[in-house]
């Protein structure tokens, strides 16, 4: 038995070894996997969800406003604009592959995406509804009533369920065979001389200290200023407005540099257009260091590698409202 066990020890572990290509194991990054959805009916019911301003007061208003799947799962604004053109506290994150974060928003307030999705709807500088006025315009469309029982069976429309089909969708939302994952793969014609040196700065500088694993990010919660203090005027406590910690004052969760280069502007409070200029500011802020112009200019190279092939598939078509449908309330 011993003996066997061994023997079945070293056959799973050369297999193992064998299926993982050796440079992919050394890295502190690695590849983004493929994801198909689990649930047909859900991801279908999640995308139109998605897509459905109705989930607003206004009517106008959907997750994808801020969060625009054309622009990287972002909406390229400084701070989101909400119901009544509400200028937003804290600079939108993108979804792409948000199902990797450890916890959602800046201060990982919320533990998994399904909790996420039902904030915004009764968000009043957001979608500005309720979840039961939410709930009352999907019960009123005959068609979401029939798509619910295909998901879930018996049991209606709630809240649950709503954001459950959300977060169904929101999973497939990954960025899989970025040229630095082909890198990451094996296939070294991938990267440029310049983006690989790029890679070994981030890699050798300390950057992968807080990005790393398959999101480049989104593991943990950092201090924002490590070696100076990061000016500015956006109130955001980070993780101390969750934990009262007085510790955990400026620490955020560390954002994914996944398609990076699509998710301008940067850092919490939005503030930073270039890449440039946030790649100067991290190393001199996180890691006390200068880069020259020229160092600089690899990494961010290196950063646009992280660009994957973004979700594709076709838009949804909304089932119309029926003549009971509660009205839109956009100017109120
Ligand atoms: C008005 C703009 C707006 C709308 C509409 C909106 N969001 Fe967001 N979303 C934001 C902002 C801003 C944040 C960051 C808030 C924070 O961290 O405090 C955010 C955070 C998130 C996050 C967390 C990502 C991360 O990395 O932490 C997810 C996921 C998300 N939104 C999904 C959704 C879904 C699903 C909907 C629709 C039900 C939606 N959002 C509607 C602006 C919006
Ligand atoms: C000590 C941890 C830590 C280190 C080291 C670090 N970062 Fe960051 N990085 C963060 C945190 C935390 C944020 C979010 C800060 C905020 O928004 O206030 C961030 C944000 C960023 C952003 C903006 C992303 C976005 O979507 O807003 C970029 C780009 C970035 N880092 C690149 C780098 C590079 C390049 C290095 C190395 C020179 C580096 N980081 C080193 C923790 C770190």
């Amino acid at each position: 038995m011993f003996l066997f066990r061994i023997f079945l020890w070293s056959v799973l572990s050369f297999s193992l070894v064998s299926q993982v290509p050796w440079i992919q194991a050394q890295e502190p990054i690695q590849p983004i996997e493929e994801m198909t959805p689990k649930n047909r009916n859900l991801f279908e019911l999640g995308k139109m969800l998605y897509f459905d301003p109705r989930l607003s007061k206004s009517g106008f208003i959907s997750c994808n406003s801020c969060h625009n799947l054309s622009m990287g799962g972002s909406d390229n604004l400084q701070t989101s604009i909400g119901h009544n053109w509400t200028k937003g506290p804290i600079n939108a994150p993108t979804v792409l592959n948000s199902s990797m974060n450890l916890a959602q928003f800046w201060d990982g307030r919320a533990k998994d995406l399904k909790e996420q999705a039902g904030g915004p709807i009764a968000n009043p500088g957001e979608m500005a509804f309720t979840h039961e006025l939410a709930v009352d315009v999907l019960e009123s469309i005959p068609q979401y009533q029939t798509l619910f029982q295909q998901s879930f069976g018996e049991g209606g429309i709630n809240i649950d369920r709503v954001t459950e089909a959300i977060a169904a969708f929101e999973e497939t939302l990954v960025t899989p065979d970025s040229r630095f994952d082909q890198w990451l793969r094996g296939d070294e014609s991938a990267l440029t001389a310049d983006e690989l040196k790029g890679y070994q700065i981030f890699k050798h500088s300390g950057c992968v200290a807080c990005h790393n694993g398959p999101a480049v990010g989104g593991a943990s919660y950092q201090k924002m200023g490590v070696f100076e203090p990061y000016q500015t005027d956006n109130p955001a406590e980070g993780r101390a407005a969750v934990t009262g910690i007085d510790a955990d004052r400026f620490m955020f969760k560390v954002p994914t540099l996944r398609n990076v280069e699509l998710t301008y502007p940067y850092f919490h409070d939005g503030a930073v257009w270039t890449l440039e200029e946030a790649v100067d500011l991290m190393g001199r802020l996180q890691l006390g260091r200068s880069f020259k112009p020229h160092q600089n200019a690899r990494i961010v190279a290196f950063l646009k590698t992280l660009t994957g092939r973004q979700p594709t598939f076709q838009i949804p078509v909304l089932p119309p409202s029926s003549n009971s449908t509660p009205r839109p309330k956009p100017f109120q």
